[in-house]
């Protein structure tokens, strides 16, 4: 298999969770585009829905892109609260995040809603980042390889190499988010490695080589670095260090 590992673009994505009003948004945003060094890296901040227009604006023209923390998988109706993946490629997203742990552990959704996400976020033609990592109990366990396998199956087993072409992974072990305990580049590299075999296995070989994997969980400026030196580990979506500019700089220019 060749290695592409030096191919695939490092892709560096800011979750803002639940923070920032639209014109806080906008401020940290048009901090972040003044401050961003060129660079190999793909930048992508995704702020809460209510920012998003705001963001656009302050982002519009530069190299930084839109991207949103979920999705519903309907196109339009009546389900209140919703929002769906035309309307967010309609309001400049590219990227969007499917299945991240906080919309599974404290929302509910399940595989088959994240399998259900990602795929209508490929059919309105943008970015799916599908969310994978075990909890520490799972860890524990001994079963955070098997977890992972079986979250990406269910969200992507059975699509085509072509239909995934757009596809990204991010492994977020749920004890390493918003804790301060980063997985170590060891840890980091060794289940992002399960995870290319598992695509592997599922889209092939071609697929899994090109697919860009994050790792998230407590990225800061200073463990940025060391935990891309793994050759599967691709980019990095950070959480709180993504909230503030110079800490989302920081991160963004160890990223290369
Ligand atoms: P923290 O960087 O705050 O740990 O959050 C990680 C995360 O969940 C990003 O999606």
């Amino acid at each position: 298999m060749p290695d592409q590992s030096s191919t695939r673009r490092t892709v560096v994505i800011g979750n803002w969770k639940m923070h920032k009003t639209g014109t806080e948004g906008a401020a940290l945003a048009a901090g972040i585009v003044a401050g961003l060094r060129p660079g190999r890296a793909e930048v992508a901040i995704a702020p809460p829905f209510t920012a998003l227009a705001p963001v656009a604006d302050a982002i519009r023209g530069s190299s930084v892109a839109l991207a949103a923390q979920d999705v519903f998988h309907e196109r339009e109706g009546a389900f209140t609260g919703a929002v769906s993946a035309p309307m967010l490629a309609a309001a400049s997203c590219s990227i969007v995040l499917a299945g991240h742990s906080e919309r599974r552990h404290v929302f509910g959704d399940g595989d088959e809603d994240v399998r259900r996400k990602a795929l209508a976020v490929l059919d309105a033609g943008m970015r799916p980042v599908v969310c994978v990592g075990e909890t520490l109990e799972q860890r524990d366990a001994g079963q955070a390889e098997n977890v992972v396998r079986e979250q990406l199956e269910a969200a992507v087993g059975g699509l085509s190499d072509s239909q995934l072409a757009p596809l990204a992974v991010a492994y977020e072990p749920v004890w390493a988010i918003g804790t301060g305990r980063t997985a170590t580049p060891d840890t980091a590299e060794a289940m992002h490695r399960v995870i290319r075999a598992s695509l592997a296995a599922l889209a092939g070989s071609e697929a899994a080589e090109r697919t860009p994997i994050l790792y998230g969980g407590s990225v800061k400026g200073d463990n940025a670095g060391a935990i891309l030196s793994g050759a599967n580990v691709d980019g990095l979506l950070v959480g709180g260090a993504s909230l503030r500019a110079d800490s989302f700089l920081d991160i963004c220019h160890a990223a290369g």
